[in-house]
């Protein structure tokens, strides 16, 4: 058996069919899961092989408890646009859930139809933002397989937050799983390549009752899915940012460097007066000194000098970002000097280039910087030689493009 697996490359893994819930509203006819001539011709032939070496686990939404699984993994999404993917939610089929009592211990978690979550009114997460999320993202390669990248430091940033935040969390382990479950659940919503990416959305909460403010007795580990393409609405085009004076978003001894869901609430109203002005999003500066660069509202930032390239050192009130840590070895590899340390505002605006990174974001070229009402731009012809480099190493690697030397991605059938 091991041999005829590794002949045609195929893992064994649960593979599932759409919820019955998405699946009606699809007006399929009747016949349409067993009659094998609606089935795309490749995905027949990568049955027939599979059927000479496997019969796949079943597993079913634990709520409708329909019929929903077989051993078929593709129906085609014939109503959607993968050529016009923004960054917002499409419903697919599953998601993830798992809770934790008092124990500390979470329970074994299972995949229930994606749709709406019944929550106590008085639950931590709603009263007193006891609550983290994470981001990662899973890329069809062009054999029609999928690549994870880089789960098992979302499960290590999970768990540092949720000691932070005094919330238990579940293993590296148990996130990994449970990421992969959810996204071969989903796997028909994973755009083809090139087209974006699913984006895998963990949430940690404290979902138990709490009147008096203390941790919640229950928490809910959940994973949901989307597939998106560019964060930002230049897509690839160099983004336009402004210095944000007044506002900040961290503060030492705070949240910033973990990622809780406050954080985000906080930014809104910068970010949100900054595009009103025809901004693409705002640059905070350290709380204490207004003068060093701590990160984008949802990203961090990388200024570049000739060869070096500096980004601001992560001591607490900055994001510990898996693009950002990745992005740093990936310039090492390609011969650029990286430091890691406080950067002024002044070395922002007399840089070469500044680009910025993350999950969602990717990495985004900025095309200018807006301090104290003065604009300075970089480059005159759209995104920065570095920024570019970096960005296609990053990213033929996350997709599969170009061999993975880091050891980076978890590869799904
Ligand atoms: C991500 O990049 O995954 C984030 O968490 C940022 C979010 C605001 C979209």
């Amino acid at each position: 058996m091991e041999t005829s697996l590794a002949l045609v490359g195929l893992q064994l893994q649960p593979s599932y069919l759409p919820c019955p819930s998405r699946r009606a509203s699809t007006l399929l006819p009747a016949n349409f899961f067993t009659d094998r001539r609606h089935l795309p011709l490749s995905y027949l032939k990568l049955q027939n092989q599979r059927s000479l070496i496997s019969s796949r686990p079943q597993v079913a939404c634990t709520i409708c408890r329909g019929t929903a699984v077989s051993n078929s993994e593709t129906f085609e999404l014939d109503d959607i646009d993968w050529d016009d993917l923004g960054f917002g939610l499409v419903p697919t089929d599953y998601m993830y859930v798992a809770k934790c009592s008092k124990d500390g211990n979470f329970s074994k978690g299972d995949l229930q139809c994606f749709g709406n979550i019944e929550m106590n009114p008085s639950s931590g997460v709603l009263n007193y933002g006891q609550g983290l999320f994470e981001g990662l993202k899973a890329y069809r390669k062009l054999d029609g397989s999928i690549l994870l990248f880089r789960p098992d430091e979302n499960a290590l940033r999970m768990r540092m937050g949720a000691e932070r935040m005094c919330m238990p969390a579940p293993t590296t382990e148990q996130f990994v799983e449970a990421t992969k479950m959810t996204v071969l659940a989903n796997k028909r919503w994973v755009p083809p390549p090139g087209k974006g990416s699913l984006y895998i959305r963990p949430l940690l909460m404290g979902s138990g009752a709490v009147l008096g403010l203390a941790p919640a007795p229950e928490y809910t580990f959940l994973i949901y899915v989307s597939p998106v393409g560019n964060y930002f609405k230049e897509g690839l085009a160099p983004i336009n940012l402004v210095v944000e004076n007044e506002f900040h978003r961290a503060t030492p001894g705070g949240t910033g460097g973990v990622k809780t869901i406050g954080n985000y609430a906080s930014v809104l109203k910068a970010q949100s007066l900054a595009k009103a002005k025809g901004f693409s999003d705002v640059l905070y500066l350290d709380s204490v000194h207004k003068k060093y660069l701590e990160e984008v509202s949802s990203c961090n930032v990388f200024v570049v000098k000739r060869t070096t390239i500096s980004t601001p050192a992560i001591k607490g009130t900055i994001l510990p970002g898996i693009t950002r840590k990745s992005i740093i070895d990936v310039a090492h590899s390609l011969g650029f000097q990286v430091e890691e340390r406080l950067v002024s505002v002044e070395e922002l605006l007399d840089a070469d280039e500044v680009f910025c990174t993350g999950t969602a974001v990717v990495v985004s070229p900025v095309g200018s910087i807006t301090y104290l009402g003065e604009r300075v731009s970089y480059g005159k012809t759209g995104v920065g030689a570095v920024s570019q480099q970096l960005y296609s190493s990053l990213t033929s690697l996350q997709m599969g493009l170009s061999e993975d030397k880091m050891g980076w991605t978890v590869e799904l059938m």
